[in-house]
């Protein structure tokens, strides 16, 4: 494999692994490309984890985004699920909510390696996490917004996959920027007991321009799910 990345690509529910220069490129189309028209609650959610967090992109910011970036999916998983159970006589239907559950699980693992790499990020730099602020109030959080997910999914699913891909395209574009703002990034090594799972990449900086492009295929899904009638 060539690039920046070896390795982990074939590893189950993996999203496509760009090179170094594929990376650069997806970057400078972040950053040159407008953010989507967020909705209330998106901006809602954004406006609240500046006033906790600060509006400097810092890899606690990051951490506790991450946290919540998985709860949507783990509400469509619950949905699709609880779906199978009345309609599983209708063989095609079942089939197709059984192949969402596949989708949303491989998202899920994929913000949860974003999660862990954070997590070993932050604590390896030091970086004071008082726990009611890093805890306490990140799981606050991810239950309200598990709850609006799942609300809006069941009223009405493009809703749901409206505001996740808002997040999605929210993450995407800050994970870019940070790395903008980090150019001594290029040159720290990536170096995580999680680099076999989710991916080998020769610089910080390609760490997170690829969990970027991770959240800008999330968004092209949801965005996608949008016109699609439920579990079709
Ligand atoms: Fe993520
Ligand atoms: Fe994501």
């Amino acid at each position: 494999m060539s690039g920046s990345q070896t390795g982990a690509s074939s590893l189950p529910g993996q999203l496509p692994r760009l090179t170094h220069e594929e990376l650069r490129r997806a970057q400078a189309e972040t950053l040159a490309s407008p953010r989507r028209k967020y909705g209330l609650a998106a901006r809602a959610l954004f406006l609240l984890l500046d006033t906790l967090y600060g509006k400097p992109r810092t890899l606690g910011k990051f951490k506790v985004l991450e946290l919540v970036a998985r709860v949507p999916y783990q509400s469509w998983e619950q949905v699709a699920y609880i779906a199978i159970t009345h309609m599983h006589e209708r063989q095609g239907m079942a089939r197709r909510i059984h192949d969402r559950i596949a989708e949303c699980r491989a998202q899920q693992d994929n913000e949860l390696w974003h999660l862990l790499i954070l997590e070993e990020l932050v604590a390896g730099s030091g970086q004071r996490q008082p726990r009611i602020k890093f805890f306490w109030l990140p799981q606050l959080i991810a239950f309200g917004y598990y709850q609006l997910s799942l609300l809006l999914f069941v009223i009405r699913p493009a809703w749901s996959y409206r505001l996740n891909a808002d997040f999605e395209d929210h993450a995407e574009h800050e994970y870019m920027t940070m790395v903008e703002e980090h150019p001594e990034w290029e040159s720290i090594p990536f170096e995580s007991e999680f680099a076999d799972d989710y991916g080998h990449f020769t610089s910080r900086a390609d760490l997170f321009r690829q969990i970027a492009h991770d959240e800008r295929v999330h968004k092209r899904e949801s965005e996608e799910q949008m016109s699609q009638p439920r579990f079709s």
